[in-house]
């Protein structure tokens, strides 16, 4: 384990949230649109791209692949069109961080894409964002008009001669078109299945032209680093990751919220100083790191440990999206698992036969435990179909059930034993134990 670190910088919620923070005015009082200008003027689009790669950001969607690596696939001079859409999805249980930027902070999203757009000479962007978003929506497409307004989105911006738009694409409420493939589908218009790779998406992504796709916090970086250098953004966080997370952590805990930690800052002080503990006292039993598809890590585990990949990672877990949950002492594990087994099977898309017919089985079995009909070997042929999807799916979501299930039975194996030697819960009586009709 790393030296625990006291330092804490901010690079996304550098200003107190007002009624107007997310208004043109009071973004460009904040310097918004500086960096747009100093890229536009001073750079070329190479050297924009060549500042993001020596950052060292990774994503923030999930798998925290490099950004200037995904960017540096894309060829200027190949006469194809090329595309870039913002991940505002933000489907993945928990995760709930997104929507800050995008209701507090939009011209962030805004300026920052335009910097990518024009690294990536794309002229055409794309917001994907989830239909149950409305308030963000409207806060991302004032912000749209008001740039457009400014003469900061369209055609020939800041009178430099690029041109880039930026539409929004709501989609239907789908976890699956959160997946980058199954987005690009959805943007075309066809049903949101995610695609098998290769080719990659910045090989032939949107209508078969190279195409990025990066989560809205990762773009939302791009702006401070154009601004500052990458240097400065290195020397935040930790050397192998750098920069700030997001933190969206609800759970049982006292102050849920949005929470931004610099790379390597100590798990425990987030969660009993930031956030003041668990609600009424409780003990922490567990924490779900990154959305529900990381597997959980025991309140014991999480102790010593410092929010740094390098450290939840051999741990067992990832820290995913940043959607953490903090789950109290007392909660029932087997009922957490189900509702969880109930999200996947039913926002299974049903390409591929381990995700479609293995999240079928893995909610049948949890069904039947609850119900007081499970046998021992039932958990057995649960650990073994989640292993079965390890790999052999299109996309990430068969083998995210999978991990989520086997942490699960791994560390609480106990309480379904007791479920099905009982029938009941070990906790029968708590709140989170009640049957649901
Ligand atoms: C089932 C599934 C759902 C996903 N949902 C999201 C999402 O809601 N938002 C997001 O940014 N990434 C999501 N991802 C990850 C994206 O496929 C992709 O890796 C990400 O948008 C890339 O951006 P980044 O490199 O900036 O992280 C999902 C992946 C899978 C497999
Ligand atoms: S893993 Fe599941 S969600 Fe992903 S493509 Fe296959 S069936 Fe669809």
């Amino acid at each position: 384990m790393a030296e625990l670190r006291e330092r804490d910088a901010k690079i996304l919620m550098t200003f107190p949230v007002t009624a107007s923070s997310h208004l043109l005015a009071e973004a460009r009082a904040r310097g918004a649109y500086a960096a747009l200008d100093k890229a536009l003027r001073t750079m070329t689009p190479q050297q924009v791209a060549k500042e993001v790669l020596a950052s060292g950001l990774q994503g923030r969607g999930g798998a925290a692949f490099p950004t200037g690596r995904k960017w540096a696939v894309i060829q200027y001079d190949d006469g194809q069109p090329h595309y870039l859409c913002a991940n505002a999805d933000e489907g993945e249980p928990g995760t709930f961080k997104d929507r800050w930027i995008l209701e507090n902070s939009p011209h962030q999203l805004v300026e920052s894409m335009l910097i990518a757009a024009y690294a990536l000479q794309v002229r055409h962007a794309f917001v994907y964002m989830r239909g149950e978003f409305s308030a963000p929506f409207r806060r991302l497409q004032g912000a749209l008009d008001e740039a457009r307004a400014a003469g900061l989105v369209g055609e020939n911006i800041l009178g430099t001669g690029f041109g880039c738009d930026i539409m929004i694409y709501r989609g239907a409420g789908s976890y699956v078109c959160g997946e980058a493939s199954a987005l690009l589908s959805s943007i075309e218009g066809k049903r949101g299945y995610p695609r098998n790779r290769p080719p990659r998406l910045t090989v032939k992504g949107l209508y078969q032209q190279p195409t990025v796709v990066n989560n809205v916090e990762t773009l939302s970086n791009i702006a401070w680093i154009v601004q500052h250098g990458a240097e400065a953004f290195k020397a935040v966080g930790t050397p192998k990751h750098p920069g700030t997370r997001l933190i969206s952590i609800s759970g049982h805990i006292a102050r849920p919220g949005v929470y931004e930690i610099e790379v390597g800052y100590r798990w425990r002080q987030l969660i009993y100083d930031d956030c003041g503990g668990m609600q009424h006292g409780a003990a922490l039993k567990c924490v779900i790191p990154g959305g529900i598809s990381t597997k959980v890590l025991t309140g014991a585990e999480i102790e010593t440990l410092n929010l740094d990949p390098a450290e939840v990672e051999p741990a067992g877990s990832s820290m995913g999206s940043g959607g953490m949950v903090a789950i109290a002492e007392g909660t029932c594990m087997v009922r957490l698992l189900q509702v969880m087994l109930r999200f996947y099977h039913h926002e299974s898309c049903g390409q591929c036969t381990p995700c479609r017919e293995g999240m079928g089985w893995l909610h049948r079995l949890i069904d039947r435990i609850v119900d007081g009909q499970g046998r021992l070997d039932d958990l057995d042929m649960m650990a073994r179909i989640s292993r079965l999807q390890d790999g052999n799916t299109i996309c990430g979501m068969g083998d995210a059930a999978g991990y989520a299930t086997l942490g699960i039975l791994a560390k609480y194996r106990h309480e379904f034993e007791h479920w099905i030697r009982e029938g009941r819960s070990m906790y029968e009586g708590n709140l989170e134990c009640r049957r649901s009709s």
